[in-house]
């Protein structure tokens, strides 16, 4: 069975990516299971850069197919923020919590036609030295002026997906992965993914 290293320590990602892998031939190892402690500095001012960093890093650590993923989340009234900083928008070592109140913070008084929002998503899967390959997802959606809901992760309890009226986190994860930014990403890789082991011998 082919393997494919996760390089990320979030466990909420990690439980998304495995749920869109559970049909295929195919073992999901997290950094646990391969012993690896190590948190990628995100660094990068783009989800592409630091996508790339945190694949290779691991990759070159590990020799294995290595996939990482960088989400952010886009508020057009805040100009793009957090964008890129989605993770430390209200600093350093935060919860989901903190960033979800300062999120709500700077959208007060915003009316709800001017709370359009998306969450992009980069995935790389890095397969060899110097070979990766990159995969997108969006997900278009509003800012709503409260949490609702208590599953998924990070800003979830704060944004509706478009043609939707319940939060990411009042949703199940199959649903949310059927229509999110990190779904659509995770889907096109799977794809891309039953192809390329077929075709190469890793
Ligand atoms: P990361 O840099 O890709 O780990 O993600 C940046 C931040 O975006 C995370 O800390 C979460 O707060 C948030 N985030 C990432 N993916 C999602 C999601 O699917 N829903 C809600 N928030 C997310």
């Amino acid at each position: 069975m082919e393997e494919i290293l996760v390089s990320s320590n979030n466990a909420d990602k990690l439980s998304e990516i495995k749920e869109v892998f559970k049909d295929e031939n195919l073992k999901i190892l997290s950094l646990k299971d391969v012993n690896i402690n190590i948190d990628v500095i995100e660094d990068q001012d783009t989800l592409e850069g630091n996508a790339l960093k945190k694949a290779k890093e691991i990759f070159l650590i590990s020799k294995i197919p290595t996939i990482s993923d960088d989400t952010g989340l886009f508020v057009e009234a805040l100009n793009g923020e957090p964008g890129v900083y989605s993770s430390r928008y209200a600093g350093e070592n935060v919860s989901y919590n903190d960033n979800c109140v300062k999120l709500l913070e700077n959208m007060n008084g915003i009316p709800e036609q001017q709370r359009v929002a998306y969450f992009k998503c980069v995935i790389c899967f890095y397969v060899e030295e110097n070979k990766y390959y990159m995969f997108d997802g969006i997900c278009s959606g509003k800012i709503i002026n409260e949490k609702r809901g208590t599953k998924g992760f990070g800003y979830d309890p704060t944004f509706i997906p478009d043609g939707f009226d319940k939060t990411f986190a009042e949703m199940d994860i199959d649903r949310k992965n059927e229509i999110s930014h990190r779904g659509k990403a995770l889907e096109k890789l799977r794809r891309f993914i039953k192809v390329y082991f077929s075709q190469n011998q890793i």
